[in-house]
Protein backbone atom coordinates (compact mmCIF):
# COMPACT_ATOMS: atom_id res chain seq x y z
CA UNK A 1 0.00 0.00 0.00
CA UNK A 2 0.78 3.59 -0.68
CA UNK A 3 2.11 5.40 2.02
CA UNK A 4 0.58 8.41 3.77
CA UNK A 5 -0.13 11.02 6.35
CA UNK A 6 -2.98 10.59 8.88
CA UNK A 7 -4.62 13.58 10.35
CA UNK A 8 -6.65 13.06 13.26
CA UNK A 9 -9.39 15.37 13.56
CA UNK A 10 -10.67 17.35 16.56
CA UNK A 11 -12.93 19.13 14.43
CA UNK A 12 -11.04 22.11 13.64
CA UNK A 13 -12.22 24.46 10.42
CA UNK A 14 -8.96 24.31 8.69
CA UNK A 15 -8.48 20.29 8.49
CA UNK A 16 -9.26 20.34 5.07
CA UNK A 17 -6.94 23.05 4.56
CA UNK A 18 -3.86 20.61 6.59
CA UNK A 19 -5.04 17.93 3.99
CA UNK A 20 -4.67 19.68 1.22
CA UNK A 21 -1.55 20.88 1.78
CA UNK A 22 -0.08 17.83 2.19
CA UNK A 23 -1.39 16.28 -0.90
CA UNK A 24 0.03 19.67 -2.84
CA UNK A 25 3.27 18.70 -1.52
CA UNK A 26 2.59 15.04 -3.43
CA UNK A 27 1.82 12.95 -0.57
CA UNK A 28 -1.27 11.10 0.08
CA UNK A 29 -3.01 12.03 3.31
CA UNK A 30 -6.34 10.72 4.98
CA UNK A 31 -8.55 12.58 7.04
CA UNK A 32 -10.17 10.32 10.65
CA UNK A 33 -11.89 11.46 13.34
CA UNK A 34 -10.28 12.01 17.00
CA UNK A 35 -13.01 9.22 18.37
CA UNK A 36 -11.77 6.90 15.84
CA UNK A 37 -8.23 6.72 15.32
CA UNK A 38 -6.80 4.18 13.15
CA UNK A 39 -4.42 1.79 14.52
CA UNK A 40 -0.81 2.41 13.12
CA UNK A 41 0.23 0.75 10.16
CA UNK A 42 3.32 0.09 8.27
CA UNK A 43 1.92 2.49 5.40
CA UNK A 44 0.89 5.71 8.13
CA UNK A 45 4.59 7.58 7.76
CA UNK A 46 3.56 10.66 9.87
CA UNK A 47 0.78 11.53 11.73
CA UNK A 48 -0.95 15.24 12.30
CA UNK A 49 -3.33 16.38 15.28
CA UNK A 50 -5.27 19.12 14.07
CA UNK A 51 -6.31 22.42 15.86
CA UNK A 52 -10.44 21.99 17.67
CA UNK A 53 -12.74 24.78 18.18
CA UNK A 54 -12.56 23.21 21.83
CA UNK A 55 -10.06 23.78 24.43
CA UNK A 56 -7.70 21.17 26.61
CA UNK A 57 -8.58 22.67 29.84
CA UNK A 58 -12.48 21.57 29.49
CA UNK A 59 -13.96 18.49 30.79
CA UNK A 60 -15.32 16.88 27.69
CA UNK A 61 -12.58 17.86 25.37
CA UNK A 62 -11.92 15.72 22.66
CA UNK A 63 -8.96 13.08 23.52
CA UNK A 64 -7.34 10.72 21.96
CA UNK A 65 -4.35 8.44 23.57
CA UNK A 66 -1.50 9.99 22.19
CA UNK A 67 0.80 6.88 22.95
CA UNK A 68 -1.44 5.58 19.70
CA UNK A 69 1.37 7.34 17.42
CA UNK A 70 3.81 9.15 19.41
CA UNK A 71 7.33 7.77 19.82
CA UNK A 72 6.24 5.45 17.12
CA UNK A 73 5.90 7.56 13.96
CA UNK A 74 6.86 11.25 14.02
CA UNK A 75 3.67 13.20 15.06
CA UNK A 76 3.13 17.21 14.51
CA UNK A 77 0.44 18.95 16.78
CA UNK A 78 -1.12 22.03 15.46
CA UNK A 79 -2.50 24.46 17.99
CA UNK A 80 -5.39 22.41 19.97
CA UNK A 81 -2.99 18.79 19.18
CA UNK A 82 -0.07 20.70 20.32
CA UNK A 83 -1.55 21.35 23.91
CA UNK A 84 -3.54 18.24 24.03
CA UNK A 85 0.26 16.40 23.69
CA UNK A 86 2.07 19.31 26.00
CA UNK A 87 -0.87 18.94 28.80
CA UNK A 88 -0.98 15.20 28.67
CA UNK A 89 2.53 15.04 28.76
CA UNK A 90 2.63 16.78 32.16
CA UNK A 91 3.14 20.03 30.59
CA UNK A 92 0.46 23.47 31.67
CA UNK A 93 -1.76 24.98 29.50
CA UNK A 94 -3.54 28.15 30.31
CA UNK A 95 -5.72 30.35 28.90
CA UNK A 96 -4.71 33.40 26.93
CA UNK A 97 -4.20 36.52 28.43
CA UNK A 98 -5.11 38.04 25.31
CA UNK A 99 -6.75 35.93 22.81
CA UNK A 100 -4.34 35.40 19.89
CA UNK A 101 -6.37 35.74 16.64
CA UNK A 102 -4.66 36.70 13.29
CA UNK A 103 -1.07 37.66 12.31
CA UNK A 104 1.70 37.19 14.81
CA UNK A 105 5.84 36.91 13.62
CA UNK A 106 8.10 34.68 15.25
CA UNK A 107 10.60 36.49 17.45
CA UNK A 108 12.94 33.46 17.78
CA UNK A 109 13.64 30.13 15.76
CA UNK A 110 15.42 27.59 16.57
CA UNK A 111 16.90 26.44 12.24
CA UNK A 112 18.82 23.97 13.53
CA UNK A 113 15.76 22.07 14.31
CA UNK A 114 14.46 20.36 11.24
CA UNK A 115 10.66 20.99 11.66
CA UNK A 116 12.29 25.20 11.60
CA UNK A 117 14.94 24.70 8.85
CA UNK A 118 15.20 27.67 6.61
CA UNK A 119 11.67 28.97 8.53
CA UNK A 120 13.23 33.04 9.02
CA UNK A 121 12.89 35.00 11.90
CA UNK A 122 10.24 37.50 11.85
CA UNK A 123 8.25 34.75 9.75
CA UNK A 124 4.67 35.97 9.91
CA UNK A 125 2.22 32.63 11.33
CA UNK A 126 -1.29 32.45 11.46
CA UNK A 127 -2.54 32.63 15.53
CA UNK A 128 -5.97 31.44 16.53
CA UNK A 129 -5.89 30.00 19.61
CA UNK A 130 -7.24 31.29 23.59
CA UNK A 131 -5.36 28.85 25.31
CA UNK A 132 -1.79 29.03 25.15
CA UNK A 133 0.79 26.61 26.39
CA UNK A 134 2.80 28.05 29.78
CA UNK A 135 4.69 25.02 30.18
CA UNK A 136 6.77 22.25 28.72
CA UNK A 137 7.87 19.40 30.44
CA UNK A 138 11.97 18.66 30.80
CA UNK A 139 12.19 16.54 28.14
CA UNK A 140 10.66 19.20 25.60
CA UNK A 141 12.64 22.10 24.24
CA UNK A 142 10.94 25.42 22.61
CA UNK A 143 11.78 26.00 19.19
CA UNK A 144 10.14 28.93 17.74
CA UNK A 145 8.23 31.52 19.99
CA UNK A 146 6.60 35.00 18.88
CA UNK A 147 7.14 38.27 21.33
CA UNK A 148 3.72 36.72 23.49
CA UNK A 149 3.78 33.23 23.13
CA UNK A 150 6.88 31.65 24.50
CA UNK A 151 6.24 28.10 23.41
CA UNK A 152 5.15 28.78 19.16
CA UNK A 153 6.80 25.50 18.49
CA UNK A 154 7.95 22.81 20.53
CA UNK A 155 9.97 19.06 20.23
CA UNK A 156 10.03 16.29 22.41
CA UNK A 157 14.15 15.82 22.89
CA UNK A 158 14.35 12.40 22.49
CA UNK A 159 11.41 11.92 19.86
CA UNK A 160 10.20 12.90 16.18
CA UNK A 161 7.41 14.73 18.51
CA UNK A 162 6.70 18.20 17.37
CA UNK A 163 3.85 21.07 18.58
CA UNK A 164 2.91 24.19 16.98
CA UNK A 165 0.85 26.59 18.20
CA UNK A 166 0.70 28.67 14.56
CA UNK A 167 -1.26 27.23 11.77
CA UNK A 168 1.03 26.25 9.15
CA UNK A 169 -1.85 25.25 6.30
CA UNK A 170 -3.38 28.96 6.22
CA UNK A 171 -1.61 31.02 3.83
CA UNK A 172 -1.16 33.99 6.13
CA UNK A 173 1.54 31.99 7.57
CA UNK A 174 3.82 32.87 4.99
CA UNK A 175 6.41 30.03 5.47
CA UNK A 176 3.61 27.23 6.25
CA UNK A 177 4.22 24.90 3.09
CA UNK A 178 7.57 24.92 4.43
CA UNK A 179 6.61 23.70 8.27
CA UNK A 180 5.20 21.11 6.69
CA UNK A 181 7.19 20.62 3.67
CA UNK A 182 9.93 19.71 6.64
CA UNK A 183 7.44 17.74 8.91
CA UNK A 184 5.88 15.77 5.78
CA UNK A 185 9.40 15.42 3.44
CA UNK A 186 12.07 15.90 5.75
CA UNK A 187 10.67 14.10 9.16
CA UNK A 188 8.39 11.33 7.80
CA UNK A 189 10.64 10.74 4.73
CA UNK A 190 7.56 10.49 2.77
CA UNK A 191 8.62 9.77 -1.07
CA UNK A 192 6.47 13.08 -2.31
CA UNK A 193 5.35 10.70 -5.41
CA UNK A 194 1.68 10.86 -5.41
CA UNK A 195 0.89 12.65 -8.97
CA UNK A 196 -2.47 12.06 -10.91
CA UNK A 197 -0.75 10.20 -13.65
CA UNK A 198 0.56 7.59 -10.56
CA UNK A 199 -3.51 7.56 -9.05
CA UNK A 200 -4.86 6.97 -12.67
CA UNK A 201 -2.72 3.56 -13.19
CA UNK A 202 -3.50 2.84 -9.47
CA UNK A 203 -6.66 3.63 -9.90
CA UNK A 204 -7.29 1.32 -13.40
CA UNK A 205 -5.70 -1.29 -12.23
CA UNK A 206 -7.87 -1.46 -9.10
CA UNK A 207 -11.09 -0.92 -10.78
CA UNK A 208 -9.87 -3.86 -13.25
CA UNK A 209 -9.31 -6.05 -10.08
CA UNK A 210 -12.58 -4.71 -8.33
CA UNK A 211 -15.02 -5.08 -11.17
CA UNK A 212 -13.67 -8.11 -13.49
CA UNK A 213 -16.34 -8.43 -16.33
CA UNK A 214 -18.91 -7.16 -13.92
CA UNK A 215 -21.54 -4.66 -15.69
CA UNK A 216 -21.52 -1.12 -14.51
CA UNK A 217 -24.72 1.53 -14.59
CA UNK A 218 -23.97 4.83 -13.83
CA UNK A 219 -25.63 8.41 -14.63
CA UNK A 220 -23.84 11.34 -15.80
CA UNK A 221 -24.74 15.11 -15.64
CA UNK A 222 -22.18 16.77 -17.47
CA UNK A 223 -20.05 17.84 -14.74
CA UNK A 224 -16.83 17.00 -13.80
CA UNK A 225 -16.86 14.68 -10.96
CA UNK A 226 -19.16 11.93 -12.82
CA UNK A 227 -17.27 13.12 -15.90
CA UNK A 228 -13.90 12.07 -14.60
CA UNK A 229 -15.29 8.87 -12.57
CA UNK A 230 -17.00 7.84 -15.72
CA UNK A 231 -13.95 8.48 -17.28
CA UNK A 232 -11.51 6.03 -14.78
CA UNK A 233 -13.98 2.93 -15.02
CA UNK A 234 -14.55 3.44 -19.10
CA UNK A 235 -10.39 3.13 -19.08
CA UNK A 236 -10.85 -0.43 -16.46
CA UNK A 237 -13.66 -2.22 -18.10
CA UNK A 238 -14.62 -0.08 -21.65
CA UNK A 239 -18.21 -1.22 -22.65
CA UNK A 240 -19.08 -3.00 -19.68
CA UNK A 241 -19.80 1.18 -18.12
CA UNK A 242 -23.46 1.67 -19.27
CA UNK A 243 -23.88 5.58 -19.00
CA UNK A 244 -27.26 6.69 -18.63
CA UNK A 245 -27.54 10.70 -19.28
CA UNK A 246 -31.13 12.06 -18.46
CA UNK A 247 -32.50 15.62 -20.50
CA UNK A 248 -34.55 16.73 -17.73
CA UNK A 249 -35.74 19.76 -19.72
CA UNK A 250 -34.09 21.87 -17.43
CA UNK A 251 -30.54 22.12 -18.82
CA UNK A 252 -28.87 24.77 -20.29
CA UNK A 253 -29.95 26.05 -24.43
CA UNK A 254 -27.85 23.03 -26.33
CA UNK A 255 -26.51 21.16 -23.36
CA UNK A 256 -28.09 17.74 -23.46
CA UNK A 257 -26.83 17.64 -27.42
CA UNK A 258 -22.82 19.20 -26.83
CA UNK A 259 -22.59 17.05 -23.24
CA UNK A 260 -24.15 13.89 -25.07
CA UNK A 261 -21.39 14.08 -28.25
CA UNK A 262 -18.56 14.83 -25.89
CA UNK A 263 -18.92 11.72 -24.21
CA UNK A 264 -20.01 9.92 -27.09
CA UNK A 265 -16.48 11.62 -28.79
CA UNK A 266 -14.51 10.33 -25.37
CA UNK A 267 -15.76 6.66 -26.68
CA UNK A 268 -18.10 6.21 -23.40
CA UNK A 269 -21.11 3.72 -24.08
CA UNK A 270 -23.84 6.35 -23.03
CA UNK A 271 -27.03 6.15 -23.14
CA UNK A 272 -28.92 9.81 -23.98
CA UNK A 273 -32.94 9.71 -22.52
CA UNK A 274 -34.85 12.24 -23.35
CA UNK A 275 -37.49 12.68 -19.98
CA UNK A 276 -38.48 16.35 -20.54
CA UNK A 277 -42.28 15.60 -20.48
CA UNK A 278 -42.10 13.39 -17.22
CA UNK A 279 -40.49 16.20 -15.77
CA UNK A 280 -42.64 18.99 -16.83
CA UNK A 281 -45.95 17.02 -15.81
CA UNK A 282 -44.27 16.60 -12.19
CA UNK A 283 -43.64 20.15 -11.99
CA UNK A 284 -47.15 21.53 -13.18
CA UNK A 285 -48.41 24.08 -10.80
CA UNK A 286 -45.71 23.42 -8.14
CA UNK A 287 -44.32 27.19 -7.01
CA UNK A 288 -42.07 25.89 -3.62
CA UNK A 289 -38.60 24.95 -4.20
CA UNK A 290 -38.19 22.44 -1.81
CA UNK A 291 -41.38 20.95 -4.04
CA UNK A 292 -39.97 21.36 -7.08
CA UNK A 293 -36.57 20.11 -5.91
CA UNK A 294 -38.64 16.80 -4.41
CA UNK A 295 -40.21 16.37 -7.96
CA UNK A 296 -37.32 16.43 -10.11
CA UNK A 297 -35.60 14.53 -7.32
CA UNK A 298 -37.83 11.83 -7.85
CA UNK A 299 -38.50 11.61 -11.51
CA UNK A 300 -34.63 11.59 -12.02
CA UNK A 301 -34.71 8.09 -9.86
CA UNK A 302 -37.94 6.67 -11.78
CA UNK A 303 -36.28 7.74 -14.78
CA UNK A 304 -32.54 6.35 -14.21
CA UNK A 305 -34.69 2.84 -12.90
CA UNK A 306 -36.22 2.62 -15.95
CA UNK A 307 -32.89 2.58 -17.64
CA UNK A 308 -30.92 0.98 -15.07
CA UNK A 309 -33.34 -2.47 -15.87
CA UNK A 310 -33.05 -2.35 -19.16
CA UNK A 311 -29.59 -3.30 -18.83
CA UNK A 312 -28.83 -7.09 -17.93
CA UNK A 313 -27.18 -8.10 -14.48
CA UNK A 314 -26.59 -5.14 -13.78
CA UNK A 315 -23.78 -5.52 -10.71
CA UNK A 316 -22.98 -1.95 -9.95
CA UNK A 317 -23.75 2.01 -9.65
CA UNK A 318 -20.90 4.04 -10.39
CA UNK A 319 -20.68 7.58 -8.63
CA UNK A 320 -18.62 10.56 -9.14
CA UNK A 321 -18.87 11.15 -5.00
CA UNK A 322 -15.98 13.40 -4.02
CA UNK A 323 -13.65 13.50 -0.46
CA UNK A 324 -15.41 16.19 1.40
CA UNK A 325 -18.85 14.27 0.60
CA UNK A 326 -17.00 11.09 2.62
CA UNK A 327 -15.19 12.80 5.47
CA UNK A 328 -16.80 11.81 8.35
CA UNK A 329 -17.63 15.16 10.18
CA UNK A 330 -16.52 15.17 13.09
CA UNK A 331 -18.81 16.05 16.30
CA UNK A 332 -16.58 17.64 19.21
CA UNK A 333 -18.99 16.18 21.37
CA UNK A 334 -18.02 12.63 21.47
CA UNK A 335 -18.58 9.85 18.87
CA UNK A 336 -21.99 9.85 17.14
CA UNK A 337 -24.20 7.10 16.29
CA UNK A 338 -24.79 7.40 12.52
CA UNK A 339 -27.34 5.08 11.26
CA UNK A 340 -26.04 4.01 8.13
CA UNK A 341 -29.12 4.46 4.98
CA UNK A 342 -27.90 1.40 3.32
CA UNK A 343 -28.95 -0.74 6.86
CA UNK A 344 -32.13 0.51 5.86
CA UNK A 345 -32.74 -0.24 1.97
CA UNK A 346 -36.31 -2.06 1.64
CA UNK A 347 -38.22 1.13 -0.04
CA UNK A 348 -35.27 2.05 -2.56
CA UNK A 349 -35.06 1.77 -6.28
CA UNK A 350 -32.89 -1.40 -7.76
CA UNK A 351 -30.05 0.50 -8.74
CA UNK A 352 -29.47 2.23 -5.15
CA UNK A 353 -29.07 -1.88 -4.08
CA UNK A 354 -26.54 -2.11 -6.31
CA UNK A 355 -22.73 -2.42 -5.23
CA UNK A 356 -21.40 1.00 -5.32
CA UNK A 357 -17.89 1.99 -7.07
CA UNK A 358 -16.90 5.50 -6.13
CA UNK A 359 -13.05 6.10 -7.83
CA UNK A 360 -13.26 9.51 -7.18
CA UNK A 361 -13.72 9.38 -3.02
CA UNK A 362 -10.38 9.88 -2.13
CA UNK A 363 -9.95 13.23 -4.36
CA UNK A 364 -10.17 17.16 -3.83
CA UNK A 365 -12.26 19.06 -6.12
CA UNK A 366 -9.11 20.47 -8.03
CA UNK A 367 -7.48 17.15 -7.69
CA UNK A 368 -10.04 15.42 -9.61
CA UNK A 369 -9.24 18.22 -12.43
CA UNK A 370 -5.88 17.37 -12.53
CA UNK A 371 -6.82 13.68 -12.90
CA UNK A 372 -9.35 14.58 -15.43
CA UNK A 373 -6.45 16.58 -17.17
CA UNK A 374 -4.00 13.32 -16.91
CA UNK A 375 -7.06 11.47 -18.68
CA UNK A 376 -7.38 14.55 -21.30
CA UNK A 377 -10.82 14.85 -20.74
CA UNK A 378 -12.21 17.61 -22.84
CA UNK A 379 -11.50 21.27 -21.04
CA UNK A 380 -15.24 22.16 -22.01
CA UNK A 381 -15.96 19.70 -19.69
CA UNK A 382 -13.71 20.15 -17.52
CA UNK A 383 -13.19 23.77 -16.91
CA UNK A 384 -17.29 23.78 -16.27
CA UNK A 385 -18.92 25.73 -13.62
CA UNK A 386 -20.43 24.29 -11.16
CA UNK A 387 -24.25 23.49 -12.38
CA UNK A 388 -27.46 22.49 -9.78
CA UNK A 389 -28.86 19.02 -10.17
CA UNK A 390 -32.56 20.65 -10.20
CA UNK A 391 -31.20 23.02 -12.95
CA UNK A 392 -32.80 25.85 -14.59
CA UNK A 393 -35.70 24.24 -12.41
CA UNK A 394 -34.72 26.45 -9.11
CA UNK A 395 -33.74 29.47 -11.21
CA UNK A 396 -37.15 30.26 -12.34
CA UNK A 397 -39.01 31.54 -9.53
CA UNK A 398 -42.22 29.75 -9.31
CA UNK A 399 -44.28 27.67 -11.22
CA UNK A 400 -42.43 26.12 -14.24
CA UNK A 401 -43.50 25.74 -17.65
CA UNK A 402 -41.73 24.65 -21.15
CA UNK A 403 -42.08 28.27 -22.36
CA UNK A 404 -40.08 29.85 -19.50
CA UNK A 405 -37.71 27.55 -19.84
CA UNK A 406 -37.03 27.91 -23.18
CA UNK A 407 -37.09 31.89 -22.24
CA UNK A 408 -34.53 31.46 -19.65
CA UNK A 409 -32.30 29.00 -21.65
CA UNK A 410 -31.81 31.83 -24.72
CA UNK A 411 -30.80 34.66 -21.51
CA UNK A 412 -28.86 32.11 -20.15
CA UNK A 413 -26.96 31.52 -23.36
CA UNK A 414 -26.26 35.14 -24.26
CA UNK A 415 -25.02 35.75 -20.98
CA UNK A 416 -22.49 32.62 -20.71
CA UNK A 417 -21.29 32.54 -24.14
CA UNK A 418 -21.20 36.35 -23.53
CA UNK A 419 -18.89 35.74 -20.82
CA UNK A 420 -16.47 33.35 -22.67
CA UNK A 421 -16.04 35.80 -25.70
CA UNK A 422 -14.96 37.87 -23.60
CA UNK A 423 -12.28 36.17 -21.81
CA UNK A 424 -14.22 36.14 -18.41
CA UNK A 425 -15.46 32.99 -17.78
CA UNK A 426 -12.55 31.61 -16.35
CA UNK A 427 -12.71 34.49 -13.77
CA UNK A 428 -16.23 33.40 -12.79
CA UNK A 429 -16.77 30.64 -10.17
CA UNK A 430 -20.64 30.40 -11.29
CA UNK A 431 -22.99 32.23 -13.74
CA UNK A 432 -26.45 32.31 -14.88
CA UNK A 433 -29.52 33.70 -15.16
CA UNK A 434 -32.48 33.95 -12.86
CA UNK A 435 -36.55 34.31 -14.13
CA UNK A 436 -38.23 36.11 -11.65
CA UNK A 437 -42.14 35.87 -11.26
CA UNK A 438 -43.10 39.59 -12.17
CA UNK A 439 -43.68 41.87 -14.79
CA UNK A 440 -42.48 45.65 -15.58
CA UNK A 441 -43.32 48.31 -17.79
CA UNK A 442 -40.92 48.85 -20.77
CA UNK A 443 -41.03 50.89 -23.79
CA UNK A 444 -40.28 49.40 -27.21
CA UNK A 445 -40.36 51.92 -30.42
CA UNK A 446 -43.65 52.95 -29.68
CA UNK A 447 -45.07 50.28 -27.61
CA UNK A 448 -45.88 50.05 -23.97
CA UNK A 449 -44.33 46.75 -22.85
CA UNK A 450 -45.76 44.93 -20.10
CA UNK A 451 -42.84 41.81 -19.85
CA UNK A 452 -40.40 39.54 -17.98
CA UNK A 453 -37.35 40.82 -15.46
CA UNK A 454 -34.54 38.60 -15.21
CA UNK A 455 -31.28 38.76 -13.03
CA UNK A 456 -28.35 37.89 -13.97
CA UNK A 457 -25.99 36.34 -11.36
CA UNK A 458 -21.98 35.80 -11.26
CA UNK A 459 -19.95 35.09 -8.54
CA UNK A 460 -15.91 33.93 -7.12
CA UNK A 461 -16.03 31.69 -4.50
CA UNK A 462 -13.75 28.86 -3.95
CA UNK A 463 -15.75 26.12 -2.80
CA UNK A 464 -19.39 27.20 -2.61
CA UNK A 465 -19.84 27.50 1.01
CA UNK A 466 -18.77 31.84 0.47
CA UNK A 467 -18.84 33.68 -2.32
CA UNK A 468 -18.55 37.12 -3.33
CA UNK A 469 -21.02 38.43 -6.46
CA UNK A 470 -18.42 39.88 -9.40
CA UNK A 471 -17.38 42.99 -10.35
CA UNK A 472 -18.21 42.37 -14.03
CA UNK A 473 -17.14 45.61 -16.31
CA UNK A 474 -19.97 47.92 -16.66
CA UNK A 475 -19.77 47.50 -20.31
CA UNK A 476 -19.78 43.72 -20.28
CA UNK A 477 -23.10 43.83 -18.63
CA UNK A 478 -24.41 46.38 -20.62
CA UNK A 479 -23.44 44.87 -23.71
CA UNK A 480 -25.68 41.38 -22.27
CA UNK A 481 -28.23 43.08 -21.48
CA UNK A 482 -28.66 44.97 -24.53
CA UNK A 483 -28.56 41.77 -26.62
CA UNK A 484 -30.98 40.00 -24.07
CA UNK A 485 -33.34 42.79 -24.63
CA UNK A 486 -33.10 43.10 -28.40
CA UNK A 487 -33.38 38.83 -28.93
CA UNK A 488 -35.17 37.44 -26.22
CA UNK A 489 -38.79 38.05 -26.98
CA UNK A 490 -40.77 38.21 -23.62
CA UNK A 491 -37.98 40.43 -21.30
CA UNK A 492 -37.90 43.48 -20.96
CA UNK A 493 -35.59 44.26 -18.32
CA UNK A 494 -32.06 42.63 -16.92
CA UNK A 495 -31.02 43.71 -13.49
CA UNK A 496 -27.80 42.29 -12.00
CA UNK A 497 -27.34 40.47 -8.56
CA UNK A 498 -24.82 42.10 -6.03
CA UNK A 499 -25.43 39.93 -2.91
CA UNK A 500 -23.13 38.11 -1.13
CA UNK A 501 -23.14 34.94 0.30
CA UNK A 502 -23.70 34.82 3.55
CA UNK A 503 -26.44 36.92 3.63
CA UNK A 504 -27.53 35.56 0.41
CA UNK A 505 -27.07 32.22 -1.24
CA UNK A 506 -25.78 31.66 -4.99
CA UNK A 507 -28.76 29.85 -6.20
CA UNK A 508 -32.29 32.24 -5.71
CA UNK A 509 -34.40 28.87 -4.30
P1 LIG B 1 -26.37 27.98 -2.63
O1 LIG B 1 -27.54 28.46 -3.41
O2 LIG B 1 -26.76 27.09 -1.49
O3 LIG B 1 -25.53 27.06 -3.63
O4 LIG B 1 -25.45 29.09 -2.19
C1 LIG B 1 -24.23 26.55 -3.38
C2 LIG B 1 -23.85 25.67 -4.55
O5 LIG B 1 -24.69 24.52 -4.58
C3 LIG B 1 -25.41 24.46 -5.80
N1 LIG B 1 -26.76 24.00 -5.49
C4 LIG B 1 -27.23 22.77 -5.77
N2 LIG B 1 -26.64 21.73 -6.38
N3 LIG B 1 -28.64 20.47 -6.11
C5 LIG B 1 -27.36 20.59 -6.57
O6 LIG B 1 -26.85 19.63 -7.16
C6 LIG B 1 -29.29 21.48 -5.49
O7 LIG B 1 -30.44 21.35 -5.09
C7 LIG B 1 -28.53 22.69 -5.31
N4 LIG B 1 -28.83 23.89 -4.73
C8 LIG B 1 -27.73 24.67 -4.85
C9 LIG B 1 -25.37 25.87 -6.35
O8 LIG B 1 -25.53 25.88 -7.78
C10 LIG B 1 -24.01 26.34 -5.90
O9 LIG B 1 -22.99 25.85 -6.76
Amino acid sequence: MAEQILILDFGSQYTQLIARRVRELNVYCEIHPFNNPPELTDDIKGVIFSGSPCSVRQEDAPDVDIDMYCGKVPVLGVCYGAQLMAQKSGGNVLPSEIREYGRAKLSKVDQHNELMKEISIDSQVWMSHGDTISELPDAYDVIASTSSVRVAAFKKKDEQTYGIQFHPEVTHSLEGKRVLRNFVVHICGCAQDWTPDIFVEATIASLKEQLGDDKVVMGLSGGVDSSVAATLIHHAIGKNLHCIFVDNGLLRKHEFEDVLHSYKDMGLNVKGVDAKDKFYDALKGLTDPEDKRKAIGRVFIEVFDDEAHKIQNVKWLGQGTIYPDVIESVSVKGPSATIKSHHNVGGLPDFMKLKVVEPLNTLFKDEVRLVGKTLEIDQNILGRHPFPGPGLGIRILGDITPQKVHILQQVDHIFINGLKKAGLYDEVWQAGAILLPIQSVGVMGDERTYEQVVSLRAVTSVDGMTADWCHLPYDFLADVSNEIINTVKGVNRVVYDISSKPPATIEWE
